[in-house]
């Protein structure tokens, strides 16, 4: 696939099989995706991965965390097991920290560079046949979650990719023409 249909084949992929993604690939996945550009080389990103056993203890730690924040207060026990299911049923999870450091400007250039490097890995998952989705938001955008993960005190989470063999692959969700939002100069 080229670049231009590796763009248009990408999907966020949130249902897949139980079929296991060897640690090896996500690796080589990784090794390609940190070519990404990133200003004066910081390369500010670092990752945890949950596959294997570490998916099953991720996944307590989560439902965890999110009973002692009181997310699951008004949940009945049979939507607290859902739950449980629906993030037991991710094969893996992938947690991309970004260093947080220097001027306003360079905080911007890092987490930029962080977000580039993420959609390497999507494309190059998408190569692979495996499917991907970048997670944001309540669960994960949290102190609590970032000490679960063991960030530093600098870290910051930029998202947290799932991945797994897509049992369900969405259809494109069409854009706005490009050409709707361009003005030339
Ligand atoms: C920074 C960022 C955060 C996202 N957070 C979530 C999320 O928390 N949950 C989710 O289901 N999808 C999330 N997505 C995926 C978007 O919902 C998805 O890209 C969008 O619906 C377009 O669909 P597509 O990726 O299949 O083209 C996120 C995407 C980005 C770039």
């Amino acid at each position: 696939m080229n670049a231009r249909q590796l763009i248009l084949e990408r999907r966020s992929v949130r249902a897949y099989t139980d079929q296991p993604i060897p640690n090896e690939m996500i690796e080589e996945i990784l090794e390609a995706a940190i070519y990404a550009p990133t200003h004066k080389l910081r390369e500010p990103w670092r990752f945890v991965l949950a596959n294997e056993d570490g998916q099953a203890r991720y996944v307590d730690q989560l439902m965890n965390l999110l009973a002692a924040r009181g997310q699951l207060d008004q949940k009945t026990d049979e939507q607290r097991q859902l739950m449980r299911q629906k993030f037991a049923d991710v094969p893996v999870y992938l947690t991309v920290l970004y260093e947080v450091q220097g001027t306003e400007d360079q905080q911007m250039e890092d987490l930029l560079a962080t977000a580039a490097m993420i959609q390497n890995i999507q494309l190059l998952a998408t190569e692979l046949g495996l499917g991907c989705c970048w997670k944001s938001g309540k669960h994960w955008f949290t102190d609590g979650y970032a000490e679960l993960i063991g960030a530093t005190e600098t870290e910051r989470v930029a998202g947290v990719i799932q991945l797994g063999w897509p049992a369900v692959i969405p259809p494109l969700k069409k854009r706005t023409a490009a050409r709707d939002k361009l003005t030339h100069f």
